[in-house]
């Protein structure tokens, strides 16, 4: 059931990349306030989105044809503001026979995803604290016996660390060998932790979920069993495989890796 009165992650990312007008009161509310509590938070957003279609170009660059894209939000469809491509057009477009799944807990993203996205990608609502309902929805649109991309775009800082391992382990057990997963996440690591503790507070209170920044050697602990690729490492999103030369040292960022099963 939607709660018109609380923001939530998925539209206000949505808000912050272009997709205002499909904003609600609660959510433009709240972008407001993670505008005026975070130092350039909309530059943050995109140096996510575009350091994922990197990594998605890369993927199926080396083979990957299916996509599972957990807490994989709201599909902008020309509404971003730069006019990036979601993920799983810039997968279909790499390579057509794609298979992309978009998994997320907010009925909202997932209804745009159907709507947006059809014969593109698939779209089931699920929470990933729910293990076993994501891999009934892996199981319904791809191939478990064939390596599977994951993408986990700013949304492990979503869950507890229990949560995350927890989701962590699943994956390592289910996915079949050669899988891959990216991962971007908040990172306390380089923030004032007065700034950290703002932005959380500021966040929590807007949207009805607590949210967790990490440390650099938390996100990194986050891979478990799986093997972070090196090179690019665990970096921040505007070095993960970049295109054009070094990007400026203050730029902001999440951190990012990629590991393999
Ligand atoms: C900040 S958005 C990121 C969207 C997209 N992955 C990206 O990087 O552009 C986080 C998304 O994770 C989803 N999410 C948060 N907690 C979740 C959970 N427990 N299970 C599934 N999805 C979740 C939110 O609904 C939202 O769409």
């Amino acid at each position: 059931m939607i709660n018109p009165f609380i923001a939530t992650p998925s539209r206000t990312y949505a808000s912050l990349r272009g997709a205002e007008n499909d904003a609600l009161a609660a959510d433009r509310e709240a972008v407001a306030e993670l505008r005026a509590a975070i130092d350039r938070v909309d530059d943050v957003v995109r140096e996510n989105a575009e350091a994922l279609i990197r990594a998605v170009r890369y993927l199926t660059g080396i083979g990957f044809d299916q996509f599972a894209d957990l807490g994989g939000g709201r599909p902008m469809q020309g509404l971003d503001a730069r006019k990036l491509p979601d993920l799983a057009v810039v997968a279909a477009h790499e390579q057509p026979e794609t298979r992309w799944l978009l998994i997320d807990s907010d009925i909202t993203a997932i209804t745009a995803g159907r709507a947006l996205l059809r014969g593109i990608a698939q779209a089931e609502q699920a929470d990933l604290r729910d293990t076993t309902k994501v891999f009934q929805a892996v199981e319904a649109h791809l191939d478990l016996d064939r390596p599977i991309a994951v993408i986990l775009g700013a949304v492990l800082h979503f869950l507890t660390d229990q949560e995350a391992a927890q989701l962590m382990a699943d994956l390592w057990d289910r996915l079949p060998a050669g899988s891959m997963v990216v991962v971007t996440h908040l990172t306390s690591t380089g923030v004032d932790p007065e700034v950290v503790a703002h932005g959380k507070a500021t966040y929590e209170a807007q949207h009805d979920i607590r949210i967790y920044p990490r440390t650099v050697g938390e996100i990194t602990a986050l891979a478990g069993n799986f093997a972070i690729a090196d090179p690019p490492s665990v970096v921040r999103t505007i070095e993960f495989m970049p295109e054009e030369g070094p990007s400026p040292e203050e730029a902001p960022h999440f951190l990012m890796w990629m590991a393999t099963r």
